[in-house]
């Protein structure tokens, strides 16, 4: 029998990805599982029923798990939508297992075997299975079309009969991969760009982007870098004379657009009321970490707020708001996993322990994961 990957449409609110799209299920197929799309599924995606049709799949509009070994969502599936898929069958999502424990305990009372896609390990074979990086490098280009759109100005400097217009400034705080690709966005655009990150391996990429990199040098020894790449927990002096450095540059900039997160805290507070009270009138600030607690004081998701006259934005899901190409790059992300695992005999894929043991949240109805157990 057929491998089956069942792809369900989406139920979070504001949610327009999909975990496959036309291309993927032509792969898939190739491999030699047959594919089940429900109804619907893509079309916030701009993907017709027709499109996945055409390229061999099924379209369902009920019992679109039933006998599934796999289910792919971009969100984690509430535990009712996976009734009558297979013992044991693979969820395979992002499924913020630490917001969403109830339902992580539900596929393992399921029986299920629940891979969190976003707990991928960080090494190199596996970045072609990143959805972090994947769906970050869409936000912090979309952060920045967002800010522009908000903002009254042009970004590039413009010569004209009438005058000369200022290039605007630009100030991204964080420089992961959704911050490297703010910079980069906002050069396009023709801004004057200024970055900051705890991790000094950053300073040369900013550089490397033709922007300026603005640093805490006064306090020595400071990598900011620990597991996988990601940032740690600065000190308490660090943090004091980073927002010192960051006051003074703040109060010139434009638009400022944050991306800084700590893997498993609440995003670290990176501009205060005061900061945002010293910038001009007009000035907007884009928060890409506002889902996670927000790196701005008074930012909201999804809502334009004013203060000091100041427009502050951040989106609960950014990379929803790209949902064609996110699905394009998510749905890869899901095929590249499940086919370097691919067992051609088994006709299945069988995943190895450095992989399996960081993703795999429940297995044999228990959870299984360590970050998860404590
Ligand atoms: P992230 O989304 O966890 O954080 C965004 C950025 O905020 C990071 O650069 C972080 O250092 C910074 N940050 C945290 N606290 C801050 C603070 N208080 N002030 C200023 N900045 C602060 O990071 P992301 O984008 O996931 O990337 C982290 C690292 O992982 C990068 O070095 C990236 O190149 C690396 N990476 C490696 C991959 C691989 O090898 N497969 C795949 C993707 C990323």
């Amino acid at each position: 029998m057929a491998t089956t990957i069942s792809v369900l449409r989406e139920r979070a609110d504001g949610e327009s990805r999909v975990a496959a799209t036309p291309e993927t299920v032509k792969k898939f197929t190739a491999l030699g599982a047959k594919v089940v799309i429900e109804s619907g599924a893509g079309l916030a995606a701009s993907i017709a029923d027709a499109d996945y049709q055409a390229t061999g799949a099924e379209i369902r509009s009920e019992g679109v798990v039933n006998g599934a070994d796999i289910v792919l969502g971009v969100q984690g599936p509430e535990g009712d939508l996976l009734a009558g898929a297979n013992p044991g069958a693979w969820i395979v999502a992002s499924l913020d297992p630490f917001t969403r424990r109830d339902r992580v305990d539900a596929y393992a009372a399921a029986g299920f075997e629940a891979l969190a896609m976003e707990f991928m390990p960080r090494i190199t074979r596996a970045q072609s299975m990143d959805i972090l990086s994947s769906q970050s490098n869409l936000a912090g280009y979309k952060a920045v079309i967002e800010a522009a759109g908000a903002y009254g100005r042009a970004f590039p400097m413009m010569m004209t009969a009438a005058g000369t217009i200022s290039a605007a400034r630009v100030f991204v705080m964080g420089v992961g991969v959704a911050g490297l690709q703010a910079i980069a966005t906002a050069r396009r655009l023709g801004a004057q760009v200024s970055a900051t990150d705890v991790r000094s391996a950053t300073k040369e990429q900013i550089q490397s982007l033709g922007a300026k990199p603005i640093f805490v040098e006064s306090v020595a020894g400071i990598e900011g870098e620990g597991a996988g790449g990601y940032a740690t927990e600065m000190s308490a002096e660090y943090q004091q004379a980073q927002a010192e450095l960051v006051s003074s540059h703040i109060a010139k900039q434009d638009i400022v657009i944050t991306t800084a997160l700590i893997p498993g805290r609440a995003a670290p507070r990176l501009v205060t009321d005061a900061q945002i009270a010293s910038m001009k009138p007009g000035s907007v600030i884009f928060d890409l970490a506002v889902a996670q607690g927000g790196n701005v004081e008074g930012s909201v998701p999804d809502q334009v707020v004013v203060k000091h006259g100041v427009k502050i934005i951040g989106f609960s899901n950014t990379p929803t708001h790209l949902a064609a190409d996110a699905s394009a790059l998510f749905s890869r992300n899901l095929y590249n996993f499940l086919s370097a695992f691919w067992d051609k005999e088994q006709g299945k894929p069988v995943l190895d322990e450095e992989i399996g043991n960081a993703i795999r949240l429940t297995q044999g109805g228990q959870v299984v994961n360590p970050r998860l157990l404590g």
